[in-house]
């Protein structure tokens, strides 16, 4: 049965080690720090690439309003063991048929299966809370983590999208990888 799209979710989200929430003010100088990380940063065309500009882009997302139904969730990720910012992810609802999933981990981090944990809840969210047919991602085409971490998680290959961006002149090359819902559901 196809689930009823609702475009809520029940926040925060838990993974065996995870907590996965709305982003908080005290949440700032940790999120400024990752962004600025160039380890984070490298391989993503959007987004805070230092300190000031990650501060800016906290403050807007603190400033929309937390509705329970919303089109984009930007949500800050948390060790249950300790609090405080280890990384952020979002989950963008494109429609009933798809959503997007983004995320970044402290380099501290990488390396232990934090990754696929934090891809796991999305992709639950998304088919089980928000109902979408199908889950896709961008990934910079040389963003190796990412796309073992992609694959690992269930996600395929559907396309590369050449130029497909361009920020401060440079242009950025990505694959699109995508899972169904039905593939999902299969996933042992
Ligand atoms: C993308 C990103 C989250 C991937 O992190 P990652 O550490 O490679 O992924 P995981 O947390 O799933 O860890 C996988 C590794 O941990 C190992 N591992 C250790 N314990 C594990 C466990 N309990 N479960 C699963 N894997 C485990 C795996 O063997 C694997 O090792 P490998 O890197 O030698 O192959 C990270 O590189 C990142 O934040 N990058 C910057 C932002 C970015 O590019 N985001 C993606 C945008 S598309």
């Amino acid at each position: 049965m196809v689930a009823r799209s609702v475009r809520t979710l029940s926040l925060p989200l838990h993974t065996p080690r995870l907590l996965i929430r709305d982003l908080e003010p005290r949440d700032e100088d940790a999120y400024a720090a990752l962004y600025a990380n160039r380890q984070v940063h490298r391989h993503l065309p959007f987004g805070a690439r230092d300190q000031a500009g990650a501060r800016r882009q906290l403050a807007g997302i603190l400033a929309a309003p937390k509705r329970a139904r919303r089109d984009a969730w930007e949500l800050g990720v948390e060790l249950q063991v300790s609090p405080g910012l280890i990384g952020a992810c979002d989950l963008t609802w494109h429609s009933s048929r798809e959503a997007e999933i983004g995320y970044l981990l402290d380099p501290a981090y990488w390396g232990t299966g934090l990754g696929i944990e934090l891809v796991r809840a999305l992709l639950a969210a998304a088919f089980t809370e928000l109902g979408v047919a199908r889950v896709l991602a961008h990934v910079e085409v040389s963003n190796r983590r990412s796309i073992e971490l992609l694959e690992r998680a269930g996600l395929a290959w559907e396309a590369t999208l050449r130029r497909f961006a361009q920020v401060d002149s440079r242009w950025w090359d990505v694959h699109l990888y995508s899972v169904t819902r039905e593939q999902w559901n299969s996933d042992p």
